[in-house]
């Protein structure tokens, strides 16, 4: 079924279901990346003096294309916690400038560990407190009543559009729409290109940080800065580069030794979205394939919120030594995510279009023989 797309990707034994995690780049995206590098790199000064800015600004429009977003709001930079840490950043600068006003920060306590200790230090920072959410086990529609009850009074609402490992959607356009207007937003959206659109309310209201190298297909090492509008006076790079001061298009620009190859494949990888359009409408059926072959385990709950994802399934337990069982999966080619998360752990699989019916029943035999979450589970 997915053969031609299996294709697409360098081949192995694996299993690989951890796509969310570490993404993979298809073999005409990494061809690109290397063509590009042998091309230019060994004659870099003439490739900088005469093309690389023109790659560059052709770059961001393919990339603004794919994100559906207007161009002038965006900036490359290396991944997601890249991105909320410079939007954070520049947010307290602003504040401490009297430019803008924070009075807490709303977060989930589903957000990425390294979010979470980029919030607690940035409350800090800011004297201001960090409200958690909890949103364990709900659906997205109940995750919105419970946040929208803290959108108010200049907040600052900090949060994923996907969570990881969970796999829940969080409902920002809602969020968004029903808040109070002196409140901002900075979205985490590691997971959101490839796995869902994005409302245009969401693109006039909230800074958004991506990660290109998992659901984009971008090579490793690149991510985006999205900001509105309205906040684009106020965000700047982490780094004081040469366009540190420029309009907000140039201002990302970093010039140096910096390795901007990997994102000037941006065109190629548009190309590939392309392919995968009009290849691969089965996402949706591997992912009820997916929850019927493993409906048997009763033990594991599916997280509720995971509905509307298709590339992602999540499910939740009780269990003792999970990281365990997760190196021994790994050593016996099977890549899925499997952890302690919250209060939790969660098992999540991911469904990226190399993936086919067979390997989702060879995951299954494999669990069935090895049960591997049975040490110190309440199996029910
Ligand atoms: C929700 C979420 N945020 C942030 C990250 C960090 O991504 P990166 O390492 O690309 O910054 C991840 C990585 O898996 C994630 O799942």
């Amino acid at each position: 079924m997915n053969n031609n797309l299996k294709k697409l990707f360098p081949s192995s034994n694996k299993v690989r279901m951890n796509h969310g995690s570490f993404g993979l780049s298809p073999l005409m995206i990494e061809e690109e990346l290397n063509k590009l590098r042998n091309k230019y790199e060994r004659d870099f000064l003439e490739y900088f003096e005469n093309k690389l800015f023109d790659d560059y600004e052709a770059a961001k429009k393919s990339l603004a294309k794919l994100i559906n977003c207007p161009v002038e709001g965006l900036g490359f930079l290396r991944n997601a916690t890249h991105g909320l840490e410079t939007a954070l950043s520049s947010i307290s600068r602003a504040v401490s400038r009297n430019l803008i006003k924070v009075s807490k920060i709303i977060t989930t306590n589903h957000e990425y560990s390294s979010t979470q200790i980029m919030l607690k230090d940035y409350a800090e920072i800011l004297k201001v407190p960090l409200i958690e959410i909890e949103i364990d086990n709900l659906l997205t529609a109940e995750i919105t009543e419970k946040i929208l009850k803290e959108a108010n009074s200049s907040a600052l609402l900090v949060m994923s559009h996907i969570t990881s490992p969970w796999s829940e959607e969080i409902d920002i356009a809602s969020i968004i729409k029903k808040s109070d207007a002196s409140c901002n937003f900075i979205i985490d959206a590691a997971h959101t290109l490839g796995s869902l659109t994005i409302d245009e309310i969401v693109f006039e209201r909230a800074i958004i940080s991506f990660t290109l190298h998992k659901w984009a297909y971008f090579p490793r090492g690149t991510g985006a800065l999205y900001v509105p509008q309205k906040l684009r006076k106020l965000i700047k790079p982490l780094v004081h580069s040469w366009f540190y001061n420029e309009d907000f298009e140039k201002r990302f620009f970093w010039v140096g030794t910096e390795n901007l190859f990997p994102y000037l494949v941006a065109g190629k990888v548009l190309e590939f979205h392309q392919i995968l359009k009009q290849e691969w409408d089965k996402g949706k059926e591997l992912k009820a394939y997916l929850l019927a072959t493993f409906e048997e385990f009763k033990w594991m709950k599916p997280v509720k919120a995971n509905e509307g994802i298709s590339n992602m399934a999540a499910w939740t337990f009780e269990s003792g030594e999970v990281l365990a069982s997760k190196k021994k999966f790994l050593k016996d080619g099977y890549e899925i995510w499997l952890g302690k998360a919250g209060k939790d752990s969660v098992l999540r699989i991911s469904l990226p279009p190399y993936i086919t019916k067979n390997e989702i029943n060879k995951l299954k035999e494999y669990w069935l023989k090895n049960n591997p979450v049975k040490r110190g589970l309440n199996e029910k």
